[in-house]
């Protein structure tokens, strides 16, 4: 029994002819990936858009139709995986580092779904450290100013280099270990200069899928 692939594949049902669709990013985000291709092969017809090059290098692979930005208005239903969801249904993604165009396709969705194991419940945020972008200038000092806001701070590594997202900017991961009031401190962090955005999603989410080890689902939505 695989948990994230069981929510994945509950939140593609909500996927209907003639949608536009956000492709989320990471172990989760593939399983739905894998099934909205899987419906395109049975004749679902939708146009997608994706929120990382992984995701979209997938999407092409699979024969997912992914279009322009520039074609669409908006998105009908984003379906996206997360590192930490507390009880209010916020969010702390970004643990695979595609944390702000996942951010962009998740404000601009009718219906943001997020798909997760049942691991990924906590009550407060902040275990999991904060992915925050930043621009590469000065990174040293918008640290400082993070540093600030009470946590610690780590440049993300990939193979003993810094990280680099798609949008070409580096991650700092925050530790805040229990993060009280999210809304408040996700506003703060993006006042700082140099910071892009942060992987706090706060009120959001339209609904959040659970998968379980026994193979069953819950959806939770948010009112
Ligand atoms: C990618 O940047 C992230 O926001 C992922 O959506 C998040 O890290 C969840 O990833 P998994 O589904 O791999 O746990």
């Amino acid at each position: 029994m695989n948990p994230k692939k069981h929510a994945a594949e509950k939140a593609v049902e909500f996927i209907e002819d003639g949608m536009v669709v956000g492709l989320g990013t990471g172990s989760t985000a593939y399983w739905a990936i894998q099934k909205i291709a899987q419906r395109i092969q049975e004749g679902l017809r939708i146009r997608a858009v994706a929120s990382s090059r992984d995701s979209e290098e997938l999407a092409n692979k699979l024969g997912i139709p992914i279009v322009p930005f520039s074609e669409i208005e908006w998105i009908d239903i984003t379906i996206d995986g997360a590192d930490e969801v507390d009880t209010h249904l916020n969010l702390i993604k970004g643990g695979g580092g595609a944390l702000v165009r996942e951010k962009i396709l998740a404000i601009n969705s009718k219906r943001f779904f997020v798909i997760v194991d049942e691991s990924k419940q906590v009550e407060h945020l902040g275990q999991f450290p904060l992915p925050v972008e930043i621009v590469p200038f000065a990174a040293n000092l918008t640290m400082n100013q993070l540093k600030e806001l009470g946590c610690s701070t780590r440049i993300r590594m990939s193979n003993d280099e810094a990280y680099f997202t798609d949008n070409g900017n580096i991650i700092v991961d925050c530790n805040f270990e229990k993060i009280v009031k999210p809304i408040e401190l996700n506003k703060q962090i993006n006042l700082i200069p140099g910071v892009v955005d942060n992987g706090l999603f706060t009120r959001m989410v339209s609904s959040l899928v659970i998968g379980y080890n026994d193979g069953s689902t819950r959806i939770i939505d948010q009112h």
